[in-house]
């Protein structure tokens, strides 16, 4: 019985059949609990969806808030090949876990987002793979800390290579695909650091990168927005990922004043930014593009 109603709960939903959803939703609320109720609007059934640097951290973090709202159906792409596909089976197990009925395709696809033809190739494999893609989401992303005065300039240009160049390749490529579509949603994940300069650390080119992506998801907003393609920031503040211990473990203190500047005493936990992501993506934020939404314990209130 409970496998016949998530069956029927999914119809439901990519059905967009909302009545039908909320009387089969109260007929099981007396039967069987097997999932919790939520708005149809939430779901991302049916969509294809694409994550850069998925392999780790906020990326795969993201993946996996797509498959716990009902995504079979997710290109994870990261640097090495090994990495994207040990990420995309992790998923798989994961989906069984959520949802015993539902099989999850995922495909795990080396990808530089540095490299324009890299990019090219990662989104030509995801349409060899599904047909479509409907959620893009541009995670890639390295920080270094150096002062202005000592940043060596390879690894200034690497990083706006991978911030700023990498967001945008992603993003053209996914438009490419999605404006014929007349619909998608791209994510840049930007940080709160587009909006305020981080202290006590040192990372001028890493703030310059990401306010670069903020406005250039909101020019990219405007300039495709009569074609159905809607484009969206997340910026996030100090989430627990590995590109955060590694600046962590360079300055083990740093942990400490970072909790005391955030009003709401903690890190962010990459879970933290399941809920917003799913939102951008899904059907529940049709009217909505050329928006930040800033997930940072409240840090750029103060
Ligand atoms: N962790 C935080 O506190 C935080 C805060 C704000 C914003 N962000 C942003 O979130 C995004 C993800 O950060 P994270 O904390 O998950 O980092 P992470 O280092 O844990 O993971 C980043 C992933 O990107 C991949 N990657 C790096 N260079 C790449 C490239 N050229 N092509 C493809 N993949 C590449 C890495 O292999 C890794 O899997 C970044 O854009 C980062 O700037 C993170």
């Amino acid at each position: 019985m409970a496998a016949l109603s998530s069956v029927f709960l999914r119809r439901a939903a990519l059905t967009g059949r909302s009545c039908s959803l909320f009387a089969i939703r109260r007929t099981m609320s007396t039967q069987t609990q097997t999932r919790p109720v939520t708005l149809p609007t939430f779901s991302m059934a049916g969509k294809v969806c694409l994550v850069t640097g998925a392999a780790r951290g906020l990326g795969l973090e993201f993946c996996r808030a797509f498959v716990g709202s009902g995504c079979t159906s997710l290109a994870v792409l990261d640097l090495l090949q090994s990495e994207a596909q040990g990420a995309a089976e992790e998923l798989k197990a994961y989906g069984k876990e959520v949802n015993a009925d539902a099989e999850v395709n995922a495909v795990g696809i080396e990808c530089d987002v540095s490299s324009e033809e890299s990019v090219k190739k990662a989104f030509e494999s995801t349409i060899e793979a599904f047909g479509r893609v409907d959620a893009v989401v541009a995670s890639a992303g390295i920080v270094h800390n150096y002062s202005a005065l000592e940043y060596p300039v390879d690894k200034m240009k690497r990083l706006y290579d991978i911030n700023v160049h990498g967001s945008f390749f992603t993003a053209r490529e996914a438009a490419k695909h999605m404006i014929p579509q007349g619909s998608g949603a791209i994510v840049f994940v930007a940080s709160m650091s587009a909006n305020i300069v981080n202290v006590p650390q040192l990372q001028m080119p890493y703030n310059a990168s990401k306010a670069a992506v903020k406005h250039m998801a909101e020019t990219l907003a405007v300039e495709w927005g009569k074609t159905g393609v809607r484009v969206n920031i997340l910026s996030p503040g100090y989430m627990q990922t590995k590109l955060l211990r590694e600046v962590l473990a360079i300055d083990t203190k740093l942990k400490e004043t970072w909790e005391a500047m955030t009003p709401m005493g903690r890190l962010g936990n990459p879970e933290d930014l399941a809920g917003a992501i799913v939102f951008l993506c899904s059907d529940a934020s049709t009217f909505m593009t050329g928006s930040e939404i800033r997930v940072d314990g409240g840090y750029c209130t103060i």
